[in-house]
């Protein structure tokens, strides 16, 4: 197992914080098992996004688009929180204020209790209507008589996920920003740092004078002016974190 150096340092300064804020990307929840896009792997590898997350790939070949979501559905209802998003959902309760802003929409953030989560492109869990947005129950719509699930208006019903070439919920993208811009530490865990607006959030608390630091394995854009970069998985990196904070307040 790797380790972090100037750990105890690291707990002091997020300790002394007056708000901490974190970027998540696909990364975080790769130990959980779910693919990230952009690895050699990656989904991206696979499966072209432009024929299957934009609104004209939905319109034109709805059950296609139904298809690889209900399939990542699948994939996602069996898939755990790793020990990274529990590292970060402790971090709630040890100081001041952490604001968590993620671009995954498995919703694992959610299901370990993190507090102030905002999700940037939306929730696998969540469906919308194409046409009026009327939102609808979470969970799974009933394909059974292979029929396309519609809303009442008429319009297709779709996941509540952001798809490229739309904006992002305008309120979400809001706090976000001001998040990083308040935020005297900032980490951006588990992203490539590719897909704006997102990626323009580790920057945006750089500029303001957050302390800036990277969890990836894999260099990125943010490497060269992060304050700390910790090329380790999340999973490994943040318990070491999290522990180092806890021990620091338990001393004090
Ligand atoms: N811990 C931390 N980072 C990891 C781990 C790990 N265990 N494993 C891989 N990574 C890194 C990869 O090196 C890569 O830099 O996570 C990053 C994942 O990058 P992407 O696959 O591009 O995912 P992300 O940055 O979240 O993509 C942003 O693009 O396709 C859209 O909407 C999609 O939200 C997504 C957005």
């Amino acid at each position: 197992m790797q380790s972090i150096d100037n750990l105890d340092s690291l707990a002091e300064r997020l300790l002394e914080a007056n708000q901490v804020g974190a970027l998540t990307g696909a990364g975080m929840s790769k130990e959980s098992g779910i693919q990230t896009f952009r690895e050699k792997d990656g989904l991206w590898k696979k499966f072209r996004p432009e024929e299957l997350a934009n609104v004209d790939a939905f319109l034109a070949n709805p059950d296609r688009v139904w298809e690889w979501y209900n399939w990542r559905r699948d994939l996602m209802s069996n898939v755990k929180p790793n020990p990274g998003h529990y590292a970060l959902a402790e971090l709630d309760d040890l100081i001041s204020k952490f604001i968590l802003v993620t671009q995954n929409i498995d919703n694992l953030h959610n299901e370990v209790g993190s507090k102030h989560v905002i999700e940037l492109h939306g929730n696998i869990r969540k469906n919308k209507c194409q046409s009026c947005k009327k939102p609808f129950e979470t969970g799974w719509l009933d394909f059974s008589e292979g029929k396309l699930p519609h809303c009442d208006c008429g319009g297709l019903i779709r996941p509540d996920v952001v798809w490229f070439g739309e904006m992002l919920p305008s309120q979400a993208i809001e706090d976000a920003w001001q998040a990083a811009a308040k935020s005297d530490v900032y980490f951006s865990i588990g992203t490539s740092t590719v897909v704006y607006p997102a990626a323009a959030l580790p920057f945006e608390a750089k500029i303001h004078g957050a302390y800036l630091i990277e969890i990836n394995p894999d260099r990125t854009d943010l490497s060269s002016i992060a304050d700390l970069v910790i090329r380790m998985p999340s999973g490994e990196a943040l318990p070491q974190i999290i522990e180092a904070v806890q021990k620091r307040k338990d001393q004090s």
